[in-house]
């Protein structure tokens, strides 16, 4: 018998086409590649953050958490983001833990977007949001920034905001990401308040991504959240500060009624997020809040090394404010095809990084380079793209 199973939901089919699976479909199988496309740091977790994760499962907390998350990690979560930067997180209620910023990303989105709600998406974009935005029936207005170097300004936003209302698209949400992946932009205190001026003028949740704050160079990082602390949803966690990417803990961060939304969402998800895991993640940030500290010593080294040979080589790069890539133009001769330069490189000289159409498309003169691998496998890669470049490829 032939069975007649209803087709997949609208949802699913929604979900735009990811650009990343089509580069690594294009890329195929190349064996001894070395991987600067995707951004996993190298880095160990700390040996004492491990050890507070064995003893936690020594102690048999294996049973079910509060689905907010322990009270212990939320409150230690508090502690060491009012204490970094200033958040003025009054509560461990406005913490909701999360499975990693991913999780958090679409606990926000769920709770704020009806279908065919307009959300304004930064270019270039980290292409988690634009799912994310699909999922929960709402429609991408992009708001392209590569006309201001990258950076976003009131201007853009009334600008983008205006065109969607055109369109007939009610913008209610904007996506924020700072330092930003892939562009490493970031923003001063005084550019930031400015920015919760407009989002306030034109009534606009903000889903603040700040996941790669500690990896902040040029300056100290500055969170949007004790701004405009009504509208805005602070998402970050411990993938970055703590290189804890396996880990899963992010961080929704919010009040009032959204804050009970996500938790109402979270609760039909995943009940609640393993407890030993938050065991040790209450310790990392308890006992460990200078994790990101040691590490962003490191990420300098690593990315001033690429900026500077990446320079050298004819690409166009500048060092970033802040998170841990290199954004660069390419080569004259790569100009409008980062795409093909990336898979030619991938296959020829076997260093994979990722063309700028994965981020926007209009960024097909860029690339992304991740310095989450070492100095030495950086350097090997280096030498790599030099001879495929002197080779006239
Ligand atoms: C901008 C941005 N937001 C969120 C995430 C997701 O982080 P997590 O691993 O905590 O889910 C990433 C991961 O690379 C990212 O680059």
């Amino acid at each position: 018998m032939i069975k007649s199973l209803k087709a997949l939901s609208k949802r699913v089919e929604s979900i735009p086409h990811d650009p990343m699976l089509d580069f690594m479909d294009q890329v195929g199988k190349v064996d001894n590649l070395i991987d600067l496309g995707f951004g996993d740091p190298d880095f160990a977790v700390a040996k004492n953050t491990k050890e507070a994760f064995i003893k936690s499962i020594n102690e048999d907390h294996s049973h079910y958490a509060d689905g907010q998350g322990t009270f212990q990690l939320r409150k230690a979560a508090m502690d060491y983001y009012d204490q970094k930067y200033d958040c003025k997180i009054e509560d461990p209620n406005e913490i909701l833990v999360t499975g990693g910023a991913a999780e958090a990303i679409n606990l926000a989105l769920l709770s704020i977007v009806d279908k065919n709600d307009g959300i304004m998406i930064i270019e270039p974009e980290y292409s988690q949001y634009s799912t994310s935005v699909a999922l929960a029936g709402g429609q991408k207005i992009p708001v392209d920034t590569i006309s201001n170097n990258f950076k976003l300004t009131p201007a853009l936003v009334e600008k983008n905001y205006q065109t969607a209302l055109d369109k007939g698209i009610k913008p209610v949400a904007i996506i924020l990401n700072f330092p930003n992946n892939p562009t490493g932009k970031s923003y001063s205190l005084d550019e930031l308040k400015e920015l919760a001026s407009i989002f306030e003028k034109l009534n606009l949740w903000v889903l603040s991504d700040e996941i790669y704050a500690e990896q902040s160079y040029r300056q100290k990082h500055h969170s949007l959240y004790p701004l405009i602390p009504d509208q805005t949803i602070l998402i970050t966690g411990l993938s970055k500060s703590h290189s804890m990417t396996g880990y899963r803990i992010g961080f929704a961060i919010a009040k009032g009624e959204v804050a009970l939304a996500m938790r109402k969402i979270q609760d039909t998800f995943l009940t609640c997020l393993p407890t030993p895991i938050q065991d040790a993640a209450a310790f990392a940030v308890k006992y460990d809040p200078d994790a990101g500290k040691r590490t962003r010593k490191e990420y300098f080294k690593r990315i001033k090394l690429v900026v500077d040979k990446l320079n050298q080589l004819g690409f166009s790069a500048e060092m970033p404010d802040g998170a841990f890539y290199v954004w660069a133009k390419v080569p004259k001769r790569f100009i409008g095809k980062s795409f093909e330069f990336c898979i030619d490189l991938a296959q020829k000289a076997r260093v994979q990084i990722f063309p700028g159409a994965i981020f926007s498309s209009t960024a097909s003169d860029y690339v992304r380079i991740s310095c989450a691998q070492s100095e030495k496998i950086l350097s090997r890669a280096l030498v790599s793209i030099e001879n495929y470049l002197k080779q006239g490829s």
